[in-house]
């Protein structure tokens, strides 16, 4: 499965069967996990066969069963640590569903198990990504349209790179489905992505960010 198509099949899902992650599996995600936090300076952690965090009222509130496994989205404090965490947990995100796992973003509907983390002084835990074996799929979530996410400052039509990048953007996860992102393309194939105001809209920032670079291709364009 390649990128584009794990971001046409990737929607959340709460529900999982209660089992281990296959070793491979759990092995491939660890690898990357410590690519990006070389990448990233973050100190992200895949935490397993762990069902305290998705065992009290707070995950039944937000309607999870069988969560025994997750992404623990920890890193520095700093001003772009959230749409650092938004990026390199959405391409966790896509390789976990090439590798045949479903998954969710979780900033409030889980618990903190501290004595399961590292977290240092200055580090912060920021949100988690439940992943597993579903038990369902999930849907597809309520799609704003292109154009009211997209700002045009060129005197000429939108490229299909940038079209593409935006259509690739809508299929992202964002916290309640806000989708409170824009892209705005500038002249030289420069673009712009800002975020409006709502809750962890700076880590949505962060996943859309990446699903545009996938849609549209690093090589079009380039960020502002
Ligand atoms: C940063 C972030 C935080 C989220 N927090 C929660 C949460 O606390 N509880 C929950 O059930 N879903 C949470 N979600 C999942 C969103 O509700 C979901 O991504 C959105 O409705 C779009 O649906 P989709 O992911 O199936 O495309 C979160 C998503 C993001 C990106």
């Amino acid at each position: 499965m390649d990128l584009k198509e794990a971001i046409r099949k990737r929607h959340s899902v709460r529900n999982y069967e209660e089992r281990s992650l296959a070793p491979e599996v759990a092995c491939a995600l660890r690898e990357s996990i410590k690519r990006y936090n070389e990448d990233g300076g973050l100190n992200i952690q895949l935490i397993t066969d762990e069902p305290a965090a998705f065992g009290g009222r707070w995950a039944r509130y937000g309607k999870f069963s069988g969560v025994t496994n997750y992404l623990a989205m920890i890193g520095k404090k700093s001003d772009d640590l959230d749409e650092k965490l938004g990026y390199y947990g959405e391409r966790l995100v896509l390789e976990a569903q090439a590798l045949g796992l479903n998954t969710c973003w979780v900033g409030l509907t889980y618990s903190k198990q501290a004595e399961h983390l590292t977290i240092g002084k200055d580090e912060k835990l920021v949100c988690v990504i439940a992943l597993g074996y579903g038990a369902t799929q999930g849907v597809t979530h309520r799609i704003k349209t292109i154009d009211s996410v997209s700002v045009n400052k060129t005197g000429g039509p939108l490229p299909e790179w940038f079209i593409a990048g935006v259509e690739s953007a809508l299929l992202a996860p964002t916290a309640i489905n806000q989708q409170k992102f824009k892209f705005t393309l500038h002249e030289g194939n420069k673009v712009e992505a800002t975020h409006g105001m709502g809750f962890y809209a700076a880590v949505d920032l962060g996943i859309v960010k990446y699903h545009f670079e996938v849609g549209a291709g690093s090589e079009n364009f380039s960020w502002l």
